[in-house]
């Protein structure tokens, strides 16, 4: 008989808290038409005081670490044991929807409100990320990055559009990048879960509330700059022209053909500015950005070196000169194997058919899985919308995720593996990610 989630009437009023929790959170933005959340931006400290007011009736007092992350411990009954982390990140990309990143943040506070006191045989470290988007400096994962401790002096120094360095955004905001060390995870840690909207249309095509992902694709992201000549539009011949907007426009055709033809294979570009931007000037610059993912590392590279020689070849034939800076080179990174067959196992006793996808999208579980076995539990997207005010989850589906992380974590406690782990090495790879 085919599985079918089981209505469980408090699951569903806890679900329907996540639900309003992460709805209340999206009205925190910098922008007053839209969400738009960036790295430690002002209304971030709008969302850590109502984390904290949630987080008050079971006797937590979250603090805030020197990348901006919010962290709040459940002690367990054993000091020794270790701790689980349960999290996702706060920061939106703009124009955003109310659930990639808060839910894997408000799901949790379900599951330790749903513990109703009781105490596990290990800890659970809530982390409310403070940056995964890549959206204000250009490189995403900082918060997840300082966990892992994972920056450098070239880090600090990057500059936001307003020319502020990310040293300088630590200090507005109230914190000492001095102290970015002590935002490492702790030692005992045992495991990453993290809760997620797909952001993609196939749990919705097969008509099921969660998936648990086996891996996440790897993913590049460049600065590219077409650099030609600014000239005045009225008086400067068609062919006498270097305009540097109109080859980027032919890179960018190029770039969507290119990835169309090879399978698996994504390629955006998804911004781009032109300078010096006024109707009756011809471009004398053009800068984008490319961002190219594919679950195979060497497919990735090859075809960003082919996009790169494409741009290159549409600048040398208009006289244009054309220059690129590499973001992010992350490889696909797979997770855990044993923490995904525990997912496995709690879906199943949610009522959910156990479904394993890869991630097409990023997500802080890739950067936490260089240090400690990591794994993920996607929730269907209606519409496969994501990255868009129109973003939104199921109730029920919801309250299934609830129910089944109350699964995983009886599994957890119970699993003599599982509490035996600290400081054993993950089954997921455990090199240094890179940064680009
Ligand atoms: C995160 O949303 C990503 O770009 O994958
Ligand atoms: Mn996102
Ligand atoms: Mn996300």
């Amino acid at each position: 008989m085919a599985l079918s989630p089981t209505f469980n009437p408090i699951a569903t009023s806890r679900a329907a808290d996540v639900i309003s929790r992460c709805q209340a959170l999206a009205h925190f933005s910098e922008d007053s038409a839209g969400l738009r959340r960036t790295f430690l931006s002002p209304p971030m400290h709008d969302c850590h005081r109502a984390i904290a007011e949630w987080l008050k009736p079971l006797n937590i007092t979250p603090t805030i670490d020197a990348a901006g992350n919010l962290r709040a411990v459940y002690p367990g009954t054993d000091d020794t044991a270790g701790r689980l982390l349960l999290g996702s990140h706060l920061d939106t990309v703009p124009n955003a929807g109310a659930f990639d990143g808060p839910l894997g943040v408000l799901l949790p506070v379900a599951l330790l409100e749903q513990l109703e006191g009781e105490r596990l045989p290990f800890a659970i470290e809530l982390v409310a990320f403070s940056e995964e988007e890549g959206v204000r400096f250009g490189t995403p994962f900082i918060g997840s990055c300082a966990l892992v401790g994972n920056y450098d002096e070239e880090f600090f120094n990057r500059r936001d559009a307003n020319g502020i360095s990310i040293r300088q955004a630590i200090q507005e905001f109230g914190l000492d990048p001095a102290q970015l060390s002590a935002a490492r995870m702790s030692d005992d840690a045992l495991a990453y879960v993290e809760f997620h909207i797909e952001q993609g249309p196939v749990l919705e095509a097969l008509n099921l509330p969660l998936g648990a992902v086996e891996a996440i694709v790897g993913q590049s992201r460049l600065a590219v700059t077409f650099t030609g000549k600014s000239n005045h539009a009225g008086t400067t011949p068609m062919n006498a022209r270097r305009d540097a907007l109109a080859a980027a426009a032919e890179w960018m055709v190029t770039v969507e053909s290119e990835a169309s033809r090879t399978a698996g294979l994504v390629a955006t570009v998804g911004s781009i500015q032109a300078h010096p931007g006024a109707t009756n000037v011809i471009p004398g610059e053009a800068r984008l950005t490319l961002d190219v993912r594919h679950k195979s590392d060497a497919i990735r590279s090859q075809s960003v070196q082919r996009l790169i020689s494409l741009a290159q070849q549409i600048a040398a034939r208009r006289a244009l000169t054309l220059n690129f800076a590499t973001f992010l080179n992350h490889p696909a990174v797979a997770m855990d194997t044993f923490l995904t067959a525990q997912i496995e196992t709690a879906m199943r006793a949610a009522g959910c058919p156990a479904h394993r996808m890869p991630s097409g999208a990023g997500h802080d579980a890739m950067i936490l899985a260089s240090r400690v076995p990591a794994a993920m539990i996607f929730l269907r997207s209606p519409g496969g919308i994501s990255h868009d005010p129109a973003e939104s989850v199921l109730l029920e589906d919801v309250a299934c995720a609830i129910d089944c992380g109350g699964h995983l974590l009886k599994q957890l406690s119970a699993s003599p593996e599982f509490l035996q782990s600290v400081g054993s090495p993950a089954t997921s790879q455990r090199t240094d990610p890179p940064r680009g």
